[in-house]
């Protein structure tokens, strides 16, 4: 049997008699970029969070370079978060010419530790960006509490997470503002690139909407230095029509993980982990062996595709050398990195197909 990392197809065609009409309408109004489409899936996407505005930006990537510039971060300043992410996270503070303070993550769920915030706050720090990494929401009330104390502003990275709640409530409604991706493979994706920053603030909303669309909101005039950062009307659509599916999909990802959770008992293995008041939309379901390579291998040879996140320590990269870190110094952090595997856990995977990963990793473990 052959069980792919993610199938997209299966979710095309379910939802094609719905997403074809749409694209229909973008491309007979001629209005490509921004426009209506976009402006009523953001919307949605605001009320889905729980937040009053969402604004529509071409990356995961982009919303963060845009969230952080709006937040008034630059030079000389430092905003803390995390290495055990996607690389955008730590290039949006690099791009807005601040500088990364990576402190290491929960070895139970990977998230930002909170635990360590209060020591890496330095006179220059301006915020905390922690990553709801895999789905799995970082611990928000502390992390707020802490920000609320010093004077910092909270950032999400929740890329891998719309729909994830921290007691009760879904990330995006946390932080100052807080930036999704809708990166295809993410639990809502575009067909291409797309993202988005979600905010109760109007006025950062506003300034986010300037940033994007080259410092201004009416055409040529521009009040501040700017970007090409729009949504474009077809992601906008797509993606309107993908909303109202999101949370069965995430409702499949929780099913196929308590399988895997039950399956998976007693095995030399970590298991993901949800922690008390989490509620995790496993955009990744990740076990952890010192076995990894043998076991991605193995599954590999099965017909089971996996994939690796992330194999990069991101502190020690060329590029942050002049920041001063060591090996050793991010211990769970650079643990996850050898020993973390991604196996299938993207929605319309089969009960067959499931079944098949489960048995294989157990045939893996002699069990
Ligand atoms: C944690 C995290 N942050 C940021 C991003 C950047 O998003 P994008 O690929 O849409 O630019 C991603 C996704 O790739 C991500 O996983």
């Amino acid at each position: 049997m052959q069980v792919p990392f993610n199938d997209l197809k299966i979710q095309y065609a379910a939802l094609k008699a719905e997403i074809h009409p749409a694209l229909e309408r973008v491309l007979e109004s001629q209005s490509y970029i921004l426009g209506p489409e976009v402006e009523a899936f953001e919307k949605a996407f605001a009320g889905y969070c729980g937040a009053k505005y969402a604004v529509g930006v071409n990356s995961g990537t982009m919303a963060l370079q845009l969230a952080l510039l709006a937040l008034g971060v630059g030079p000389g300043d430092e905003v803390i978060t995390v290495a055990q992410t996607f690389i955008a996270t730590a290039e949006a503070i690099s791009w807005a010419g601040a500088t990364p303070v990576f402190i290491d993550v929960d070895p139970a769920v990977c998230t930002l530790d909170v635990s360590q915030i209060e020591a890496a706050i330095t006179p220059k720090t301006r915020g905390i960006l922690p990553v709801h990494l895999y789905g799995h929401p970082a611990r928000m009330h502390e992390i707020k509490a802490i920000a609320a104390k010093r004077k910092l502003f909270v950032l999400e990275d929740a890329a891998q997470a719309h729909g994830a709640r921290w007691q009760g409530n879904r990330v995006g409604s946390f932080g100052e503002a807080a930036c999704f991706s809708f990166y295809p493979g993410k639990n809502l994706g575009a067909f291409g690139e797309g993202g988005a920053v979600v905010t109760n603030d109007e006025t950062l909303a506003l300034e986010i909407k300037k940033l994007r669309n080259h410092g201004g909101v009416v055409r040529y005039v521009h009040d501040r230095l700017g970007f090409n950062g729009r949504m474009e009307a077809i992601q906008g659509a797509v993606l309107g029509v993908k909303l109202k599916y999101l949370d069965g999909w995430n409702a499949k990802r929780r099913e196929h993980a308590a399988y895997y959770h039950s399956q998976f008992e007693g095995l030399d293995l970590i298991l993901p982990r949800e922690t008390a008041g989490a509620e995790s939309v496993y955009n990744s379901y990740v076990l952890r062996s010192k076995k990894r390579d043998a076991l991605q291998r193995f599954l590999n040879d099965a017909g089971v595709q996996t994939m690796i996140y992330y194999p990069v320590k991101i502190h020690l990269l060329s590029f942050y050398k002049h920041l001063g870190y060591q090996p050793g110094d991010l211990p769970v952090t650079e643990e996850l990195t050898e020993t973390g595997l991604a196996i299938p856990v993207y929605p319309d995977m089969s009960f067959a197909q499931r079944a098949y990963v489960a048995g294989k990793v157990r045939e893996f473990f002699g069990s």
